[in-house]
């Protein structure tokens, strides 16, 4: 049996040790509305805490990731109103989430859409995928990281073109700027993410943890700190007993049993 939680706009299917979060406002193209992004914010915090969840794919479905932020939510806001209720700051705890976050992406993944991709860990995209940061064509810019995240991924020139002409590019031409991991058939790219999230489900949770956060702090700090951290984290996993698992399954010849311990 699949639990299932009770969202509005979104389905979380749990079938450990992975679960499926997908975005669901399919008449409005998935657009990001606050309601939206605060269910998956309260999902992630619930797969966070759940330990037989080991990794998550996050989709839109077969037909569109994302569209970008609910444009009717925003068109007539202020920008006092924008920053007091700081529309994209809830978005942080999505790229804090600490287990790895697998994105499928089929169709148009654009503005916040493209942001939400950004976030997360590794990217199947289906053929159909056009990815872009359009928010130039309607007066404003990518507020959930797109000006931060690009070029950290793919270059100045690159995000310079996504970001400067709001035209989105393919999953092809994303995969050659560095933020798809893989191009797929557009039916095949939810099936391909659950199984890529299953083949990082069977590693070492604290280990994958630790690895995840040491990429990732690699984008904020200083070479020689990352290093120290990174080595504080290696010698910190020796505390774990699926080090001493995972270190005598090799020497026995077998596979490794992980507990996250
Ligand atoms: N917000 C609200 N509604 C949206 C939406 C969005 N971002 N994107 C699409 N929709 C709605 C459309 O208004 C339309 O609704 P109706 O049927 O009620 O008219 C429905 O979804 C279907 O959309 P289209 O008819 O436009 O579909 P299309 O296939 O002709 O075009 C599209 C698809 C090219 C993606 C086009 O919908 C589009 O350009 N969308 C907006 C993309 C955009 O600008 N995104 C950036 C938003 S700002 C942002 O994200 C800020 C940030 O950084 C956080």
């Amino acid at each position: 049996m699949i639990p299932t939680m009770a969202y509005e706009h979104i389905l979380v299917e749990v079938e450990p040790p992975i679960a499926t979060i997908t975005l669901n406002r399919p008449k409005v193209l998935n657009a990001l509305s606050p309601e939206l992004i605060r269910e998956v914010t309260a999902a992630l915090a619930e797969l966070e805490r759940d330990d037989e969840v080991r990794a998550v794919v996050l989709t839109g479905g077969p037909k569109v990731f994302a569209a970008g932020a609910d444009i009717s939510d925003m068109a007539d806001r202020t920008a006092v109103e924008q920053l007091n209720r700081d529309q994209t700051g809830a978005w942080a705890s999505i790229a804090s989430f600490s287990k790895p976050l697998v994105a499928a992406v089929s169709g148009y993944a654009l503005g916040g859409g493209c942001e939400l991709v950004l976030m997360c860990d590794l990217v199947i995209a289906g053929d159909t995928a056009r990815i872009g940061q359009p928010e130039i064509n309607i007066g404003v810019i990518p507020g959930a990281g797109g000006t931060q995240r690009w070029p950290r991924t793919a270059g100045k020139y690159a995000a310079m073109e996504i970001v400067l002409s709001g035209a989105p590019v393919t999953a092809r031409r994303a995969y050659e700027l560095g933020i798809v991991n893989k191009v797929v058939p557009a039916e095949m790219t939810i099936e391909i993410a659950k199984r890529t999230a299953r083949q990082l489900a069977e590693k070492p949770p604290l280990a994958l943890r630790m690895a995840k956060e040491a990429v990732l702090r690699s984008f904020e700090t200083p070479l020689t700190e990352g290093l120290a951290a990174e080595r504080q984290s290696f010698y910190f996993l020796f505390a774990t007993e699926d080090q001493k698992e995972g270190m005598h399954a090799f020497l026995e010849k077998r596979k490794g049993a992980f507990k996250g311990r």
